[in-house]
């Protein structure tokens, strides 16, 4: 590299001095360049060559055109400034060097040092001062007004604006980071230059151009390149795009959502295109009938929105875009479909039919769409067939009641509609339980109920009055409630609840039965107001098998103590008869004397203060008490060890 320089130094002086020997009397020096920036101190030296003592007389000049102007002096060994624009910035350094304070881009000349030594020629040495500024950060301003591509001439791109460099920067554009070169009817740029009056030069390049639809994307920059002592810099603006107005070529209509549409969704119809800025939008609808093309209103920014669409939305409809700059028109047109099932119909409507029948159920439904359909049982949701027909046979009671034909469009997910049927089957009223009994207190007001199922529809009576609500339990049956107060006739007669309709009655018989709370095996939670289940959770129950004959009387038995006091009189009867027998007897046969008081405890008389006790078995478990009721039952129990006492008292 240093034998390269050298070779070429002497190369340059070789031709220098071949040219100095053309032209005699003119010495051709050739400049030492120095480069500074502004600011620096620069320092000029005379070359050390040339002897500088203090016999030597040193000047300094600078070039101006083709004159030498003195700026400095050295004579022995003392310097001093000449009169002028560096008078005050020179300085001495030590021989024939100077110091140039502050240089300036003005400062950018030849120095020339001469060295006039005593006995021998004047010797000089030029310097060619070079000064540099950095320019500030280049700024970039993209056009505001946007650029449309059907232009014929250069628009406006973007400015690009380098100030206070030195010497004049350059200015280079990029496209997506690719330098742009000047193009006939393409590109072009525009370059002005300011020199302020500290020298630096301010410079503003704007950037035309002819864009094209695909530069929409495209981002602009300016690079300011400049050189400093030592080497070559630039500085890079900021990107910036522009906006790009192009003409439509073709317009959309997008359906949303992209799937198959069912009644009740939410559909948009949405006019897209692709010019900018976008064009006049109008939605229109093809009428089914006269094929018309009816505009849309309610469209807001070219959607049209139907909240709820219905099968009356289905249909074909289009898009018209219309350019007003370019007068270009385009349409799109997209066929509407909105799925629907509707008009879910059984035949019969409303099948009536007897036990033991047979009945056919059929379904049918409209769609846009094939449809599948399924039957299920209303009260269970249980699936009983997929298709449209479903047969029942040997019809029971139980069979009655709500049936669901369930048609849906597997396609549509979500897409169904369910049609009941009630199915009577007709019959005479059932009632829950002929006969149930409830454990009440006295004068308590209780809830009597009564489920009858039936059809028609039966009418309920009650043996007693009261308030009475009914209310339908399902298709089928009804329950009849009672509101009473229990007084001692309810607890003896009983209640009975009596339905009927066309085909026959059937009635209920509640017996009420009285509770003796202070029994301590009694709960006093039971629930008297339940009805059919807790016949069997009577209060006896509770007391196992190992209750006594006392408390089994206490849990309210009237109706067996009535048949104990029956049998209890008849044995009375009895003896009596056999005691009047037994004294006529002795009275015929005279061993009975009469007034005679050995006999006088048999022969006083029975109602005065005798006892006749009576013993009688309960030969009943108390589980079966109610079941036993009434039917006067003898059945003996080897478990039953509670026994009666009956008082007979006249
Ligand atoms: C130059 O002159 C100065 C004073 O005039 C003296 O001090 C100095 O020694 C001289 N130098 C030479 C090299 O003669
Ligand atoms: C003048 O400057 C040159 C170059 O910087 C240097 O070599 C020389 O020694 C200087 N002369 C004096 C007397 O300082
Ligand atoms: C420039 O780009 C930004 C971000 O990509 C975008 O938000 C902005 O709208 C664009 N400006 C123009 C004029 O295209
Ligand atoms: C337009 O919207 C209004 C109010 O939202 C409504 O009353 C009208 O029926 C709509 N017209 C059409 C054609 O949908
Ligand atoms: C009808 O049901 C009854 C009782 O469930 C049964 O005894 C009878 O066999 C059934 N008849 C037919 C034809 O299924
Ligand atoms: C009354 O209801 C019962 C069911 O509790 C039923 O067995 C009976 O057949 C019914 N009587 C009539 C006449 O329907
Ligand atoms: C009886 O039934 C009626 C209506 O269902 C209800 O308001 C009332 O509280 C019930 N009475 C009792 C004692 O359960
Ligand atoms: C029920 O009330 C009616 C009219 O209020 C009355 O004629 C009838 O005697 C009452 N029956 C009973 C059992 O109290
Ligand atoms: C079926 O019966 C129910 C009452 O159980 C009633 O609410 C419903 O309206 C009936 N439906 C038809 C279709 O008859
Ligand atoms: C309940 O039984 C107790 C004895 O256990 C008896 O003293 C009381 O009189 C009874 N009450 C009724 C209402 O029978
Ligand atoms: C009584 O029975 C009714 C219905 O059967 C129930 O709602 C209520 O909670 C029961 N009361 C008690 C104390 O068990
Ligand atoms: C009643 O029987 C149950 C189970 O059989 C037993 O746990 C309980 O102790 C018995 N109660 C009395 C009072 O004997």
């Amino acid at each position: 590299m240093d034998l390269t320089l050298l070779l070429c130094a002497l190369l340059l002086t070789a031709f220098c001095c071949r040219r100095s020997a053309g032209v005699p009397g003119e010495e051709e020096v050739i400049p030492e360049i120095l480069e500074f920036q502004v600011g620096d101190n620069a320092h000029l030296s005379c070359d050390s060559s040339l002897p500088t003592d203090n016999r030597s007389n040193v000047d300094w000049f600078f070039k101006h055109k083709d004159q030498l102007i003195p700026i400095f002096r050295v004579r022995q060994g003392q310097g001093q400034p000449d009169p002028g624009d560096y008078q005050h910035r020179l300085t001495l350094l030590g021989g024939a060097n100077l110091s140039l304070a502050h240089v300036t881009p003005r400062d950018e000349r030849i120095f020339i040092c001469q060295v006039k030594a005593i006995g021998s020629h004047t010797q000089e040495k030029h310097i060619q001062l070079r000064i540099y500024k950095a320019p500030k950060e280049p700024t970039i301003q993209a056009s505001t007004s946007g650029i449309s591509v059907t232009s014929k001439v250069l628009q406006e791109v973007a400015t690009c604006n380098g100030e206070d460099g030195y010497p004049l920067p350059h200015i280079t554009w990029y496209k997506n980071r690719t330098p742009l070169k000047e193009e006939k009817n393409r590109i072009r740029f525009t370059e002005s230059r300011t020199k302020e009056s500290s020298g630096l030069y301010t410079v503003r390049s704007t950037l035309w151009a002819q864009l094209d639809k695909e530069d929409k994307e495209a981002l602009f920059y300016c690079e300011l390149s400049y050189r400093l002592p030592g080497g070559d810099h630039m500085k890079e603006s900021k990107e910036v795009n522009v906006t790009i107005y192009y003409p439509m070529e073709k317009v959309w209509l997008e359906v949303m959502p992209n799937r198959l549409l069912k009644e009740g969704d939410k559909v948009e119809l949405k006019c897209l295109s692709d010019g900018n800025p976008p064009p006049d939008f109008t939605i229109r609808k093809q009428d089914p009938s006269s094929h018309d093309w009816l505009e849309v209103e309610n469209t807001s920014d070219a959607v049209l929105v139907l909240e709820q669409a219905n099968r009356h939305h289905s249909g074909l409809y289009e898009c018209l875009g219309l350019d007003f700059e370019t007068g270009m028109e385009a349409i799109d047109q997209q066929q509407l479909l909105v799925n629907y099932v509707s008009n879910v119909q059984v035949q019969p409507r409303a099948p009536v039919t007897f036990e033991g029948n047979s009945l056919k159920l059929n379904c049918s439904a409209e769609s846009s769409q094939p449809v599948v359909f399924q039957w299920k049982r209303e009260k269970t949701g249980e699936v009983l067939k997929n298709g449209s027909v479903l047969h029942l046979t040997n019809l029971t009671r139980e069979a009655g009641g709500g049936y669901l034909c369930v048609a849906s469009v597997p396609k549509v997910p979500g897409l169904k509609h369910t049609q009941l049927v009630n199915v009577t089957i007709n019959g005479s009223p059932w009632v829950m339980a002929k006969e149930r009994h409830m454990w009440v207190k006295e004068n308590e007001v209780v809830n009597l109920t009564c489920e009858i199922s039936g059809k028609p529809r039966p009418t309920i009576s009650w043996s007693v009055n009261g308030t009475v609500y009914e209310h339908d339990k399902d298709f089928q049956s009804i329950l009849s409630t009672l509101k009473v107060q229990v007084i001692p006739e309810l607890l003896e007669k009983g209640v009975v609840c009596q339905a009927s309709n066309s085909l026959g009655s059937n009635k209920t018989t509640i017996l009420l039965e009285l509770v003796n709370l202070t029994t301590p095996t009694v709960t006093t939670t039971e629930n008297t107001t339940s009805s059919h289940g807790t016949t069997t959770n009577s209060p006896s129950a509770k007391a196992n098998g190992t209750s006594t004959g006392d408390q089994v009387k206490k849990a309210g038995t009237r109706q067996e103590s009535k048949g104990v006091v029956i049998v209890a009189v008849i044995v009375c009867i009895l003896l009596l008869a056999v005691l009047g027998a037994v004294l006529y007897f002795l009275y015929k046969k005279g061993k009975m004397p009469c007034g005679r008081s050995g006999k006088q405890e048999i022969t006083l008389p029975l109602a005065r203060k005798n006892e006749i006790v009576v013993e009688v078995k309960s030969d009943k478990l108390p589980e079966e008490m109610g079941l036993l009721q009434g039917s006067n039952g003898d059945k003996r129990s080897p478990r039953d060890q509670g026994e009666k006492y009956i008082d007979l008292r006249h």
